[in-house]
């Protein structure tokens, strides 16, 4: 039996200790008001036994994070139709780049960048009766929580100053790959990113991509097909320019967000969740990267 509390007592000891803890994002106004000095980390395992160490209940923004739950809804609404819109290949560059979107006629590389989430959110807009409040209950449903909620000031701050995303849209438009209203969609958008969770609860929501598609009650949310096709492509797509170095450091396929959240799992055996809102330069939370990285050499658990 691996004692999962012992490593990561020893991982947030590290963490506290450490002095260069990265840079907050600060393109959106609102997430830079978090303490640089926060350090959470939550695993559940296979049995549902639960451990934590440091901030692992302070809420913070999931941002990125939620491009994973919005595909995930997506697949079950539409199925592989899903891939006429949207590619499935690492694009090697930051987040927010519009380059190969245009090079690519207005297929984004993959449903993780940026483009790539504004399609999927564009299906879901047109899919969803009430857009918003369809894709919360989802996620609560999943997570057997229901305090899981938006943060409407993350929301708003975003919406303020997204011009690179309006950008995406607005080319997405131009090429037809995008239905509905730019504003429309951007709003649901900036919404799915601003939800706020803390470590534990999104290791309750991603038990499901651990658990062969079933929730913790064991409620199957995702076919095994569709999670082998969500995890590979987190583990491919998942940190943009820096995919390559997180499964050569960790091995586990996992997803960031700009709020300093990660979020990764072993198939069958363990989802874990970080949080550290100081990012590397590549926009992935710094600590994180280096705690998921002790968490793997510790346990020698990972999927290679
Ligand atoms: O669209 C954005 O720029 C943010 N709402 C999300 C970016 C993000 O989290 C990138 N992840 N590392």
């Amino acid at each position: 039996m691996i004692d999962y509390q012992s490593v990561l007592n020893a991982i947030n000891e590290t963490a506290s200790k450490e002095k260069e803890r990265g840079k907050i994002a600060d393109y959106i106004p609102e997430l830079e008001k978090v303490d640089v000095n926060n350090f959470g980390i939550h695993l559940i395992d296979n049995h549902q036994n639960n451990f934590s160490a440091g901030d692992s209940n302070e809420l913070f923004s999931i941002q990125s994070i939620s491009k994973v739950l919005t595909l995930s809804m997506v697949l079950g609404l539409i199925g592989e139709d899903v891939w006429k819109r949207v590619d499935v290949e690492p694009s090697g560059d930051p987040f927010n780049h519009l380059s190969l979107l245009e090079l690519e006629n207005g297929i984004p590389r993959n449903p993780l960048i940026n483009p790539g989430a504004i399609v999927i959110a564009d299906i879901l807009v047109s899919q969803l009766k009430n857009p918003k409040d369809d894709f919360l209950s989802f996620v609560r449903q999943i997570a057997n929580d229901d305090t899981i909620d938006y943060d409407e000031t993350v929301a708003l701050s975003e919406k303020k100053t997204g011009f690179r995303n309006f950008a995406a849209a607005n080319l997405l438009k131009s090429y037809k790959n995008l239905n509905n209203d730019v504003d429309a969609v951007l709003d649901f958008y900036f919404h799915q990113c601003s939800l706020a969770m803390n470590c534990e609860q999104l290791t309750h929501v991603f038990y499901v991509f651990m658990n062969h598609g079933k929730c913790r009650r064991n409620k199957t949310f995702l076919t095994l097909s569709q999670v082998k096709r969500i995890n590979a492509i987190m583990l491919t797509c998942g940190f943009y320019d820096e995919a390559g170095e997180f499964a050569f450091e960790v091995g586990l396929p996992g997803k960031s967000g700009v709020g300093g959240g990660i979020v990764a799992l072993l198939p069958n055996k363990f989802c874990v969740a970080t949080w550290s809102p100081g990012l590397n330069p590549k926009g992935n939370s710094k600590l994180g990267m280096l705690a998921l990285e002790k968490l793997t050499t510790e346990t020698e658990l990972s999927i290679f």
